[in-house]
């Protein structure tokens, strides 16, 4: 039982009392954590904080804008953006192993974010969004993949090599405190309630070979796909909901002739802890507005599926 202006204002105190007039940088990613904490921190010390967006182009429709209306239009907060998708594109090049991928991301992604730290001597903290069951499951056991996440979205190992101290106001919230705190700070329901998004993005979800056209077409899928998920009141009856772009191609008809274009494939589960998790009942009408959608507004596109494994024995994501 806690009270929320109460709360933020101990925050504030504690993070102001913290860093004193040492300047702060944030990997910020548009996820809930590293948005909530952008905005506490930048409540509490205001542009002693710089926000560094890194888009590695495998970020969903519109994503980018997004967090940078909210940021450094709304919130007035500095923010740097750094649009780096060459540069992680290059690397993907030719690199179908999903695990080599995410390594390829994972690096490229601190190496970008340390080039920006750097441009910023004055910084002497590195801010994240850990929240406590980041801190429960880094203490106790985990997979490998699990393992991976963490050092890729805690950035592991930057502080050190960055000589920074750590600043991580989340430590003691659950995932819902942490929701709620965000609304109180201003932040907006669908940004807060947002559903999880890997840190190596549609890397993850294109399989194999990363490519720019198939990122483009993947985006527009599944914009559509979230779009009318939350229309018909769907979204937050989801724990995520998803495309996939598949690289075959099937075959189809338009007018006279043939058509040979990809295959998108729709996920959507319900889950309490992403260990296990069910497929989502979408109701057919839904399902097929969402893929006559897709077909007519995607071109390269021509067949849409839905995903009805549960996990286990498949997983959420593909890859
Ligand atoms: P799976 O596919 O293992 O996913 O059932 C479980 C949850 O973890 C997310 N996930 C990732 N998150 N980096 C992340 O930050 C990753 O490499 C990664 N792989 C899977 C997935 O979206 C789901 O919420």
């Amino acid at each position: 039982d806690w009270n929320m202006p109460d709360y933020i204002e101990e925050a504030v105190h504690k993070i102001r009392e913290q860093v004193g007039d040492e300047d702060v940088i944030l990997g910020l990613s548009g996820g809930v954590d590293s948005s909530v904490a952008a905005a506490l921190i930048h409540r509490a010390i205001g542009d002693q904080l710089t926000c560094v967006f890194v888009d590695h182009g495998l970020l969903r429709l519109n994503e980018g804008r997004m967090v940078m209306e909210m940021f450094a239009g709304r919130l007035h907060a500095k923010v740097v953006h750094v649009d780096a998708s060459g540069q992680f594109m290059g690397h993907l090049k030719g690199v179908t192993d999903p695990e080599q991928k995410r390594k390829i991301i994972g690096r490229e992604f601190v190496e970008v974010f340390q080039a920006e730290a750097r441009k910023l001597p004055n910084a002497k903290w590195l801010a994240q969004g850990t929240i406590y069951p980041d801190v429960i499951e880094s203490g106790g056991a985990k997979s490998k993949k699990a393992h991976t996440i963490k050092s890729h979205h805690n950035v592991g190992g930057l502080p050190e090599t960055l000589g920074l101290k750590l600043l991580e106001p989340l430590r003691d919230l659950f995932k819902d405190e942490v929701r709620e705190l965000g609304v109180a700070l201003g932040l907006p329901h669908d940004m807060v309630y947002r559903h999880p998004f890997p840190g190596p993005g549609l890397g993850v979800r294109i399989l194999g070979e990363v490519k720019h056209e198939y990122a483009d077409l993947l985006r527009r899928a599944d914009a559509i796909f979230i779009d009318e998920l939350r229309a018909a009141d769907w979204y937050d009856k989801t724990s995520q909901a998803f495309a996939v772009f598949l690289p075959v191609k099937s075959v189809g008809v338009m007018g006279d002739g043939r058509t040979y274009e990809y295959v998108v494939a729709l996920r959507a589960v319900e889950t309490q802890d992403f260990m296990t998790a069910h497929w989502a009942e979408l109701p057919h009408s839904l399902l097929g507005k969402v893929s006559n959608r897709i077909i007519n507004e995607v071109r390269g596109i021509n067949r849409v599926v839905y995903d009805i494994s549960g996990k286990p024995p498949a997983t959420i994501e593909w890859e």
